[in-house]
């Protein structure tokens, strides 16, 4: 670690434990989103959270990121309520959530100051390029804008950002949904590099609906079902951010737990379809 990293690490916050106890969520009175929800995490797990789409993960996350609060239950971050956004938290969205009209570098720039308000502007810039340099980009994006970059870019600037905030939980909302695939296995793998060489390891909530995708990054995996979502399966990974993609893919664990996820995520997606009546019309 370098002189610089160390002056902005100091008084990062620490999380040990992350505890959703009988959750419960409504948007709209009496119209339940989310719905008995138990879920205890501890730092440094990568949890994907999986589920049909309109299940409520996104809201899970909002919860979590202290953006809603429960309709019942609690959410607790070492036994302390969350109630509202705090900076032992940082969010990643599927829109990369950069300002347009400021470039990478002050972006990442902005974010740093937010979280280390007493520093220079030498030294925002100079921890804000080795963060774009630790993702891979050479010193000329600093002074780009967003628009000049491809969306995987912009995203691979957001991750630059959250790791450069450093907070304990990451929370990440299908960060590589729009990307192509070439793109996406790039910035799996740069986020599965990240977590596993970054200590203490962040806990990371990571909502996909790519059974693959939450199987390579994830250590643990939770699937919500159709909703009101309530957990159906949680499942730990073996070997998470250890062995290499290919690796991963082939082992016999890995594969067996890959068609218990689906089997379960079928499961729920058949009730649903046969909830809705939309077997029978499918089947005239
Ligand atoms: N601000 C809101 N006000 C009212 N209802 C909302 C709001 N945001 C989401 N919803 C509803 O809550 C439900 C869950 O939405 P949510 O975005 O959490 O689902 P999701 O699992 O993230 O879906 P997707 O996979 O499509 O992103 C949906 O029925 C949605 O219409
Ligand atoms: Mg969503």
């Amino acid at each position: 670690m370098n002189s610089d990293d160390d002056k902005f690490r100091e008084d990062a916050p620490v999380v040990q434990n992350i505890a959703v106890k009988d959750l419960s969520f409504a948007y709209v009175k009496d119209k339940l989103i989310l719905k008995d929800i138990d879920l205890s995490v501890a730092a440094g797990e990568f949890v994907c959270l999986l589920g049909q789409s309109g299940c409520g993960k996104s809201t899970f996350l909002r919860l979590l990121a202290g953006l809603e609060r429960p309709t019942r239950g609690e959410i607790s971050i070492d036994s302390r309520p969350i109630e509202g956004a705090g900076l032992d938290r940082g969010v990643v969205f599927q829109d990369y959530g950069l300002f347009p009209w400021m470039t990478a570098g002050e972006n990442v720039m902005l974010a740093l100051k937010q979280r280390f308000p007493g520093r220079s502007v030498d030294e925002l810039k100079s921890v804000a390029l080795e963060k774009l340099r630790g993702v891979g980009f050479d010193g000329a994006v600093f002074r780009k804008l967003p628009r000049e970059l491809s969306g995987g870019m912009q995203q691979r600037v957001a991750i630059a950002q959250a790791f450069a905030v450093d907070p304990p939980v990451l929370l990440m909302d299908e960060p590589f949904g729009a990307l192509d695939a070439v793109t996406r296995a790039m910035l799996q793998d740069l986020v599965s590099e990240l977590w596993a060489k970054h200590e203490p390891k962040k806990t990371v909530f990571f909502v996909t609906h790519d059974v693959d995708e939450a199987l390579l990054l994830g250590s643990r995996v939770v699937v919500l079902g159709q909703s009101p979502g309530g957990v159906i399966f949680d499942c730990r990974v073996p070997a998470a951010g250890g062995a290499s993609r290919s690796a991963r893919f082939e082992s016999t664990e890995f594969v067996r737990l890959r068609e218990t996820l689906i089997r379960h995520i079928n499961r729920d997606v058949a009730e649903r379809l046969s909830r809705d009546g939309l077997f029978a019309r499918g089947a005239k």
